[in-house]
């Protein structure tokens, strides 16, 4: 593309050289008497050439522009995607899931743009500079270096007034992804908004962020259009300045007709792309910015990271140890405080406590989600962290609390669990899992698509799936995070069976707030404020007359309550 734009661009400059040729040769003609068209033949089919390079030229890197041009996006996009998918939980827990998509595509269109500005525009030009100066001072030296100092003079204070414009061009895109941001969370907060019947209000709220994007926009605009007078006067005064000139010139006889009509035409056409050319600059950084901005967003350090010789994880017998674990999700709050816990291969063991107690942060840790500050922690006496994050996550299945499904068939999620399962595989664990009968009713059964996040679902059938997922899994670690905390009694006593059969071979971490779902595990382990209060059998515990037993005789077949007095007081 590189060599096209400048075979195009020079045939382009070229014209004006062609015309010069023949008006010579026709005002030779003229003079000489003798027929015009035996002699302006030459120059005739120089022109045509010329004409003909440009139609090639330009469609042969038109054509490189289709082919190249897409592929290039898709790998921005993909390259990025990529990058993102590994950054820690940390990172997209604070950041927005749409506005990151969105950031995806704009720096992939604004690094499209950025290419195609310098091949289509600077490049070009850049030809056609040299090309024309050549040309012209190869008629008139002095007009050649008044003019060429003029447009460098010009094409550098645009520059530098570009350059200015920038500022204002971030805070404009600042303020469309603000808005794009305020609209995204309120689309997602609609429940809300119709709750609370607020739907005025949203709109209201959203009034202020777009009378900011207004505000930048004119403040951008105005400046650019301040930065257009300057172009458009200098433009106007340097083509008037360059005529008279050359007309000066002309009639001091200092050249001929041709070389008049050759250099008028060059300067002017040089003119003219000049003030092409700072239109460009100011698109060109507003590109630039974008790319910044969205690189400088999604191209920050990863903060989980693989070692750099990790091998994989070989789980023979499941044992679990957590040793002297500190871990704060922020700076001077710890939650873990030397904590210990040692789990033995195939030990089934049940967590429990009051909610942000520290139960789900645990598994987090175990996932590598989170890494704690200090400590380690040993799955069959190997330290996860020099382990790859695949081969542990690989090694374990964990339903979450809140189990989250793709927009896309429920065969598909299922599958998720083993992408190699066939149809028949996961008939067998949906119907362990209790979802096949609901699955089946469903109109589409299988292939019915389940809504962003699985919204489609009731929480109890979107827990069903998630647990068939795991079924399908089948890991040597199981983690239950109030796997069947959404499901009605009878469902839940059913899918027991299921689970127990699922859990006999493997090492268990459960956490429920329902205690009798812990009742037959062979240990349970209470915690408070992330410490460790009791632990033993369930027996053992109610034997003990602790926090437990507290709280199971509170629990008449119901929910643990949340609030820490009601559990905690008169115990301590
Ligand atoms: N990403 C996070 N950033 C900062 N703090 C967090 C984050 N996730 C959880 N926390 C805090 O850590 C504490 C423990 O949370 P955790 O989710 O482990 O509680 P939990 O015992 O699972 O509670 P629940 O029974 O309600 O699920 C809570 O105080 C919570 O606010
Ligand atoms: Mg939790």
């Amino acid at each position: 593309m590189v060599i096209f734009e400048a075979g195009q661009a020079a045939c382009a400059i070229m014209l004006p050289y062609a015309i010069k040729q023949m008006m010579d040769t026709v005002a030779m003609a003229k003079e000489m008497k003798i027929d015009v068209f035996a002699h302006v033949e030459e120059s005739l089919w120089l022109f045509g050439l010329l004409n003909l390079g440009i139609v090639l030229f330009s469609r042969a890197s038109g054509s490189l522009l289709v082919m190249a041009g897409p592929p290039m996006r898709r790998m921005v996009r993909r390259e990025l995607f990529a990058y993102l998918q590994n950054h820690s939980q940390r990172y997209f827990l604070s950041h927005f899931a749409g506005s990151l998509a969105n950031r995806i595509s704009e720096v992939s269109m604004s690094v499209a743009h950025t290419i195609w500005t310098v091949l289509f525009d600077f490049w070009p030009l850049m030809i056609s500079f040299t090309v024309s100066l050549v040309l012209l001072m190869s008629v008139h030296l002095d007009l050649a270096l008044t003019l060429g100092m003029w447009i460098l003079a010009y094409i550098l204070i645009s520059f530098f007034l570009a350059l200015r414009c920038r500022r204002y061009a971030q805070n404009y895109a600042k303020a469309r992804s603000l808005v794009s941001g305020k609209i995204v969370d309120s689309v997602t907060n609609i429940m809300n908004a119709k709750l609370f019947a607020r739907r005025d209000y949203e709109r209201f709220y959203l009034e202020e962020f777009l009378d900011q994007e207004v505000n930048s926009a004119r403040k951008t605009f105005w400046f650019m259009e301040r930065i257009r007078w300057f172009q458009f006067t200098a433009a106007m005064i340097l083509m008037l300045g360059v005529i008279g000139y050359a007309l000066k010139i002309w009639s001091e006889n200092g050249m001929t007709t041709g070389e008049f009509a050759m250099a008028a035409s060059l300067s002017l056409m040089l003119i003219e792309q000049a003030r092409g050319l700072s239109r460009r600059f100011l698109e060109f950084f507003e590109y630039v910015g974008n790319i910044n901005d969205g690189v400088s967003q999604i191209i920050q350090p990863h903060e989980v990271v693989d070692t750099n010789n990790a091998q994989s994880l070989v789980v023979s017998r499941g044992t679990i140890d957590f040793k002297m674990i500190d871990f704060s999700y922020v700076k001077g709050n710890p939650l873990f405080n030397n904590l210990n816990i040692s789990i033995k291969a195939g030990e089934k063991v049940g967590l429990v406590g009051v909610s942000g107690s520290g139960k789900s942060t645990l598994l987090n840790l175990m996932l590598r989600l989170f890494e704690p500050q200090l400590g380690t922690i040993l799955i069959d006496q190997q330290n996860i962290k020099t382990v790859s994050q695949e081969s542990l996550r690989d090694s374990i299945a964990m339903i979450p609390q809140d189990p989250m499904l793709f927009h896309r068939s429920l065969m598909e999620n299922i599958r998720y669990g083993r992408l190699d399962a066939t149809d028949e595989e996961i008939f067998v664990a949906a119907k362990k899992a209790h979802a096949h009968e609901f699955i089946n009713e469903s109109e589409e059964g299988y292939h019915s698509l389940v809504g962003e996040r699985g919204v489609k679902l009731s929480g109890g059938q979107r827990q069903r799936i998630a647990l068939a997922r795991a079924i399908l899994k089948n890991a040597p670690i199981l983690l239950l995070d109030e796997a069947t905390s959404a499901l009605d009694s009878v469902t839940e006593r059913h899918i027991q069976e299921s689970l127990a059969y699922l859990m006999h071979d493997k090492t268990v971490m459960v956490i429920a707030h329902r205690l009798s779902t812990l009742s037959h595990l062979d240990r349970i382990i209470v915690f408070h404020q992330g410490r460790i209060v009791e632990e033993g059998s369930h027996l053992q515990l109610l034997q003990l007359e602790g926090h437990y037993a507290k709280m199971w005789s509170m629990q008449a077949g119901g929910f643990l309550p949340d609030q820490k007095e009601i559990v905690f007081d008169n115990v301590n």
